[in-house]
């Protein structure tokens, strides 16, 4: 599938595009957490916007870092299948925390989707990690399953786990590439209280420590569309197509995606790409939705409290 990208010299700029957060899930059904635009019709509307944004030069890559499906259901990744097939350049996915393992693999397993771990480009080599790894038990016979419970992976926070952060190590020593990028769900650190978590935090600080060629990350879950720095490299958030919110004006943001170059001195250059249109007006958000994005209210509470106003 990657054939023309395996001859593209040290030189070039890779240009990629990234979706993340698709959420895909069967028409007439209700989303996971009960508030979601069409994720149809946010996926039509950003990838015709990428289509365009790109012209006659398709992006080298589009990569999409899970939360794939809504539910991690079987038919909610045919419909991504289909809907990743009508992208002109070639696609690598990886998983999100509502992904579900086994289901993920067999519904993304396709001759024109790509489930690599790692793709090389030019003078980048990208890794994609799985940031649900370390949440991940061993069955009885000793193969890494996701856990009984289906909220146990979905409401977890990212964690790499030992074998994980291993292979990571494994494979930046390993490429030739110059540079190494990082493509995954759970982006570390993030500035947005309700995705924060400590042990993940020290499990990326203490990896990034020994690997030097890693030159950033981009990630997504949060739904904060969002570009800091962790460990003296950028990491970018790309917006989901299922919501998405503004921490600073207090309002919903419009679907979107995010652009990259990926430059062959090791810098890159990202924009978010967000697609204005009426159907996706910026709302201001409810003081309840404003307390639980900041960490204030757990999600019991902030479910406790749409119960009564429901009632
Ligand atoms: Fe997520």
């Amino acid at each position: 599938m990657v054939e023309t990208q395996a001859m593209v010299p040290s030189t070039h700029t890779i240009r990629i595009a990234q979706l993340s957060d698709t959420h895909f899930i069967e028409s007439g059904e209700p989303s996971e957490g009960g508030f979601s635009y069409d994720t149809d019709a946010a996926f039509e509307a950003v990838r015709d916007h990428l289509e365009q944004f790109y012209g006659d030069e398709p992006a080298d890559l589009v990569v999409v870092t899970g939360d794939i499906a809504d539910h991690g259901r079987p038919a909610q990744y045919q419909k991504a299948a289909a809907a990743f097939a009508s992208f002109r350049s070639p696609i690598n996915v990886c998983p999100g925390n509502h992904d579900q393992d086994v289901a993920f693999a067999a519904g993304m397993g396709r001759p024109t989707i790509g489930t690599s771990r790692a793709v090389e480009l030019g003078s980048w080599c990208f890794l994609f990690v799985d940031s649900n790894a370390g949440s991940m038990i061993a069955d009885a016979d000793g193969r890494l399953v996701d856990p009984e419970r289906y909220d146990d992976r979905l409401e977890a926070n990212g964690s790499l786990g030992a074998r994980e952060a291993s292979w990571v190590k494994d494979m930046c020593a390993t490429t030739t590439a110059e540079h190494v990028f990082i493509w995954l769900h759970h982006p570390p650190a993030p500035p947005a209280p309700l995705s924060f978590d400590n042990a993940y935090l020290a499990e990326w600080a203490a990896l990034l420590a020994d690997l030097p060629k890693v030159r950033g990350l981009g990630g997504g879950h949060t739904h904060v569309p969002d570009e800091y720095v962790f460990q003296g490299r950028p990491v970018f958030v790309c917006p989901s197509l299922k919501n998405n919110f503004d921490m600073t004006a207090n309002t919903m943001l419009p679907p979107g995606a995010r652009t990259y170059e990926f430059r062959p001195d090791g810098t890159i250059a990202s924009e978010t790409q967000l697609v204005e249109d009426a159907r996706w007006p910026r709302h201001p958000l409810g003081r309840a939705v404003m307390s639980l994005l900041n960490g204030e209210l757990s999600w019991e509470q902030f479910d406790a409290i749409v119960a009564r106003k429901r009632a």
